[in-house]
């Protein structure tokens, strides 16, 4: 199987839940919470229903993850799938334009290929393992940015942020103060593609689960960017924080979020 093969998989997967969020996005929606604030629509569920049924009906044996009801582990092990069936809930249901279907492939544990789509602008991020990453089938590259103080930054707030709001605001006035501007857009998946276009240079959020940033990483990577938790160590998709950017930019953006974390502290200690 080549990655040609997955990768025209993962793109009839995507097409079919596209279609459906262009079908539904201005119109009433059914909600359920899963927290206070933390939505899912019908449609998440029935986009998570329509990708599955394509995975599985090209790779009946491999395991599958999705965000809202799927974990399946496939008697071929090597190979699970990643999906967050619609990045971007709140958008969605408030119909707000900025959502998409993120779907990412790993290989023994490795992320080797991942697609996000955005069906209302018609845009493909794809990307594999060692091959780079395009949008719409062109190359993309990170940004030339070279310096915070002239970078456009994007972020995202947990579902805990009401709890949690001085501690996320913390980090979010150290960026404020350092850089042209920040986005706060509502779909993580879309944040990190943007950061490989070079639409943005640098995204930073806490808590995201690997459904988020399993093809968007992979994408900001193919693109020449950097991942790294915000203390400037090893990316993981499980891991707790996600850091991303052109490169050129990362230590300054680590540096701040570390100033932050130590003013946090030292107003906490005293
Ligand atoms: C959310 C979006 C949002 C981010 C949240 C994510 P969902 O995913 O990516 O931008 O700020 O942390 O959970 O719930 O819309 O799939
Ligand atoms: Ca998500
Ligand atoms: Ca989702």
């Amino acid at each position: 199987m080549t990655f040609a093969n997955f990768l025209g998989v993962a793109w009839e997967a995507a097409m079919v839940a596209g279609a459906l969020m262009r079908e539904h996005w201005q119109k009433p929606k059914s909600i359920d919470y899963k927290g206070a604030i933390d939505l899912v629509t019908s449609v998440d569920r029935d986009c998570e229903r329509r990708i599955v049924e394509v995975l599985q009906n090209y790779f009946p044996n491999h395991s599958i993850l999705a965000e809202e009801e799927t974990n399946l582990v496939g008697t071929e092990d090597s190979h699970r799938w990643i999906i967050d069936p619609l990045d971007g809930t709140t958008n969605f249901a408030h119909s707000y334009p900025q959502f998409c279907v993120s779907i990412a492939l790993e290989r023994d544990g490795e992320v080797i290929l991942g697609l996000v789509y955005d069906p209302l602008r018609g845009e493909c991020f794809k990307a594999v393992k060692d091959e780079g990453a395009t949008l719409n089938g062109a190359p993309v590259r990170i940004s030339g940015v070279m310096e915070l103080d002239k970078a456009l930054l994007a972020t995202g707030f947990p579902y805990d942020q009401r709890e949690e709001a001085d501690f996320y605001l913390s980090f979010f006035k150290a960026f404020m103060t350092r850089s042209q501007g920040i986005r706060r857009n509502g779909s993580a998946a879309l944040d990190l593609c943007y950061v490989a276009c070079g639409r943005i240079d640098g995204f930073w959020e806490m808590k995201l689960r690997p459904w988020d940033t399993a093809a968007g990483a992979l994408i900001v990577e193919e693109a020449g960017g950097r991942l790294s938790d915000l203390a400037g160590n090893k990316f993981s998709i499980w891991g707790k924080e996600t850091l991303a950017s052109n490169g050129a930019i990362h230590d300054e953006l680590v540096n701040t979020a570390m100033a932050a974390t130590l003013a946090r502290n030292s107003l906490t200690q005293s």
